[in-house]
Parts: structure tokens; sequence; C-alpha cells
């Protein structure tokens, strides 16, 4: 039983190990995100910082501006540029040896500093209530409550979710909303809680543009473009990577890929009435009567 122990241990201590580079990678970034800087000059900082100090990215930087609220990363050779007035999402992870740290914050270029803080009080609240044996659905009463209260929608289709090595969303699934569907959490389960407020109706759709991608399954491919690429992803095993990462990756061979069922694509997704979202996210490891906050 001491070796089961000894692997929990270093789990916990690479997740804390990651965790501890997207502290000082947040610290950095934030004062970077301004009017004029492009989002690629912050995506590349983003994960070549996570690099630099010993980590590798989880998955693309997602910066999702205003409506949008996930998936959104820049493309290569992207020439966008933050505005006066964005809402600014970073959603960061880093891993060790497949065993990830998630966060995101969001930083205000505007005059939404409510919004911001709705979704980070909610955070803040989630996490009082974890603890060994609590229950998924009070941290989602609670969530929405926080979020109802400064007169904003939590955005019920993005939720909170487990970190397994290698998979960034495993479950519990942690919904962002009461809900009598919840389910027991364990001491030493890692979770990333992250509430969404939104000023619209408090819901997601895709919009259009894919930039990001995993692999889903194994499976022969005829096309040599395919398989050059197929070559290409296989260090980020199970994880997420960005289009913007590879030497070619055109999107008619991406969309085949994805039809046949070996990629699976993670569309932008933005709120459905164009409703300004926040988010706040911090991973942590459940503990026999709290919560050890590791980002
Ligand atoms: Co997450």
């Amino acid at each position: 039983m001491d070796g089961v122990v000894d692997e929990v241990e270093e789990v916990h201590e690479k997740t804390i190990k990651a965790g501890e580079i997207l502290k000082q990678v947040k610290e950095e970034v934030r004062s970077l995100v301004k009017p004029n800087t492009k989002l690629l000059e912050i995506a590349e900082f983003v994960e070549n910082r996570i690099r630099e100090l010993g980590a590798e990215p989880a998955f693309p930087c997602n910066i999702s501006i205003n409506s949008d609220a996930a998936h959104f990363t820049p493309k290569k050779d992207d020439d966008r540029f933050f505005k006066e007035g964005d809402i600014v999402k970073l959603d960061i992870g880093a891993h060790i040896d497949g065993i990830i740290a998630d966060t995101a914050i969001t930083i205000d270029l505007g005059d939404n500093g409510d919004l911001v803080l709705a979704a980070e009080k909610a955070l803040e609240s989630a996490i009082n209530e974890v603890y060994a044996g609590a229950d998924t659905s009070a941290i989602g009463e609670v969530i929405e409550k926080e979020i109802r209260d400064m007169g904003f929608k939590p955005v019920i289709n993005l939720t909170g979710h487990g970190l397994l090595p290698y998979l960034a969303h495993a479950p519990p699934t942690i919904l962002n909303y009461r809900t009598n569907r919840g389910v027991k959490l364990e001491e030493g389960m890692i979770i990333a809680i992250e509430p969404f407020a939104t000023t619209g109706v408090g819901k997601v759709s895709e919009r259009g543009e894919t930039e990001i991608y995993s692999v889903v399954a194994k499976r022969p491919v005829r096309m040599k473009q395919e398989r050059e690429i197929l070559k290409e992803v296989k260090k980020y095993k199970t994880l997420p990577f960005a289009k913007r990462w590879l030497k070619k990756a055109p999107n008619i061979i991406m969309n085949k890929l994805v039809r046949e069922g070996i990629l699976r694509s993670y569309p932008v997704l933005a709120e459905i009435e164009k409703g300004l979202v926040s988010q706040a996210e911090h991973t942590v490891i459940v503990e026999e009567n709290g919560a050890k906050i590791v980002t």
C-alpha cells in the first residue's frame, strides 16, 4: 500500500509545483495585458514562461475577450490587439509529466469591476465549501448565489472539473449553479473550480472559430498530411494543443481528422446574447477538512 501512498504524494507534489509556476506566470502577465498589445504576444509569453519555469503548457493559453468565454487562442501570425474597454479572461494550465494545474483570471481594461468581482467572490465562497465528503451541489449553489447577489448570471454550460494525469477535464463535473445531482468529493482529489459570471442570459455556444484540438482516438490514416500532423501532435498525448503550435495544419486536413473521430475540436464558446463574461479559476487539492489552493 505504501507504493500507492507514494504515488498520490508524487501527483500532489507535481500539482503543487505546476501551481507555483502558474502563480508566477499570472503575476508577470497581469500588467502586460493592455490596449494595443497583441493577443499572440501574451499567449506566447504565457506558454514560454511555463516552459522556462520547468513545466509544459497543459493546453494553449486561452484568451477570451468580452462575450467570448472559453477556447479562444490566437492563430499563427494573429494580428489582433487588446482594446480599451475589453474584459479579458486568461485561462492557463501547466503540467509536469502530465500532472496538471489549471487557473484563470479576468483582467478588466474597462469599467466592469463588479463583473470581475462576482466571479472572484463566487470562487472564494466555492473553495470554502470544499472538504472530503462535501457535495459538489453545495459548490454550485454558492457560486450561483454569489453571482446572482451581484446582479449577474452564472454561465450554466461551463463547469469546473477534476484533473487527472493527461486529462484536463476529468470527473467530477462541478456545475456553476444549484442542482440536486451532486457527487461527493474525496480526500486527495484534485479539482478545478471555475465560475463564470455574465451580463447575458448565462449560456454559451460555439461561434465558429477553432484553433484548439486534442487527440481522442488512434486509428490508421491514409493521407501523408494526416500522418504528419498526427506524428507531430503525438507528444501532447490527450492534452489539447493549438493549431499555431504545428508546422503545417491546413483546415481541410484538421477538419478531416475531426470527421474521422481522431481529433476533437474545441470551437470558441461565446455568450449567446453577447453578454460580457468574467471568469475566476483555481486548482485545489481536497483535504480532510478543507482545500489546499495550489494556484
Ligand atoms: Co479548467
